[in-house]
């Protein structure tokens, strides 16, 4: 007898990032020359740095469970870090690690959304907001940015909110578009958390990775008197190229991060202590070595532009940020994004990801975190697919 499962599992969805690129390594071990641009990771190696920090820390044996919230060591390092770059303030106390960005955003969520709350996500929307407000009973509203540059406005965030609203979700610089709010916009939203009484996620996990004359904006330096209704989201996944240690955090107001830490140890006891000590040793000396990512990023990001830009039908936004371009396929001969991907994928062997996944149909996200002879072959065959359809 099949056994029954509940209806908050039957509702979530796999990552359909993810999906695709299993499709892709299945293609590829079937022989085919497969170029994939699903990937929402760095192609460089941890820095030397951390990785010696994580073996001096197994040689030391500090390999047991840590305190739930991390190590003291690390969140000093996250603190210093916030001081410096950001000249925030932050105690222990107010600081959570957690096994990657992911699973602070899901803690944070389930400490802020009760059954029936309502969450506004700037659309397109990273697919995991999604699902984890859901988890926790909530409902995602959207505000579309499509029409804006990819940035919420005022105006289209208010037109969002209702008696149910509890907060907001930000993700800047923005996975899957690229765009990078300026000060204008993060002093929008904080006006609309301090007038409606709203918190804030503010997740900046791709706040290194800047381009042009981009800026990051932190909304707590920004506006530092909504510092308590705003829960910051970071980690070592992007900045210094560390995915797989899973090491993310989050920032924000005691009484939160506390909740958040008793729902942690219950379910994880404490992020991998070996992932801890090399977050640590990455902080005190990877600086230099983010720099050189964010600036190799900038040149691939510049030369996909070149090659996408004049393919007829295909619109392309400039990603300022992050490592993704959003490309707008609604003028193509296939304006099904779905079709788009699966068609490329068959037919040119690339993969890309629909927007479908991003709540927004009819663009497909490419990740220019790959080598610069992958973007400038991939780049080529999408611009034979677009110009070869019937
Ligand atoms: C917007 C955004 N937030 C958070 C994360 C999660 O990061 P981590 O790998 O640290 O869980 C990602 C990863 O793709 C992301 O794109």
């Amino acid at each position: 007898m099949k056994l029954k499962i509940s209806k908050r599992a039957e509702k979530i969805k796999p990552s359909a990032t993810l999906a695709i690129s299993a499709m892709a390594r299945e293609m590829t071990s079937a022989g085919r020359s497969v170029l994939s641009f699903s990937a929402g990771e760095p192609d460089f190696r941890t820095p030397a740095c951390a990785a010696r920090a994580a073996a001096d820390a197994m040689a030391r044996g500090e390999t047991h469970y840590t305190a739930t919230s991390g190590i003291p060591e690390l969140k000093a390092a996250i603190a210093g870090y916030y001081k410096n770059r950001f000249c925030l303030d932050y105690a222990p106390s107010d600081i959570i690690v957690s096994a990657g960005a992911k699973a602070s955003l899901f803690e944070a969520i389930s400490v802020l959304v009760d059954e029936g709350d309502e969450v506004l996500l700037p659309k397109p929307a990273w697919v995991s907001y999604v699902e984890q407000v859901e988890l926790a009973g909530g409902t995602a509203k959207t505000v579309d940015t499509a029409d804006t540059g990819f940035v919420p406005t005022k105006e289209s965030v208010l037109a969002a909110l209702s008696d149910k609203t509890v907060g907001i979700i930000v993700n800047t610089p923005h996975n899957p578009t690229g765009a990078v709010y300026g000060e204008n916009a993060v002093l929008a939203l904080a006006d609309i958390a301090r007038e409606r009484g709203l918190w804030v996620i503010f997740d900046e996990i791709y706040e290194r990775l800047v381009y042009g004359g981009a800026r990051h904006v932190n909304i707590v330096q920004a506006a530092p008197d909504i510092r308590d209704r705003v829960i910051l989201i970071n980690g070592v996944s992007k900045a210094f190229s560390m995915t797989g240690w899973r090491i993310g955090c989050a920032l924000g107001p005691k009484d939160i991060i506390k909740k958040m830490d008793d729902i942690q140890s219950q379910i994880a006891s404490s992020p991998s202590s070996i992932s801890q000590w090399a977050s640590v040793g990455a902080y005190a000396g990877a600086d230099g070595e983010t720099e050189a990512h964010r600036a190799e990023f900038e040149r691939r990001r510049d030369i996909l532009l070149g090659i996408l830009d004049g393919i007829e039908g295909l619109k392309v936004t400039r990603p300022d940020g992050a490592f993704y371009a959003f490309l707008d396929v609604r003028g193509t001969k296939i304006p099904d994004d779905m079709e788009f991907c699966r068609r490329i994928l068959e037919e040119k062997n690339v993969a890309l990801v629909p927007g479908a996944a991003f709540l927004a149909p009819g663009f497909v996200r490419m990740s220019y975190a790959c080598s610069e002879e992958n973007i400038k072959a991939g780049a080529a065959r999408i611009r034979e697919f677009i110009r070869g359809l019937e």
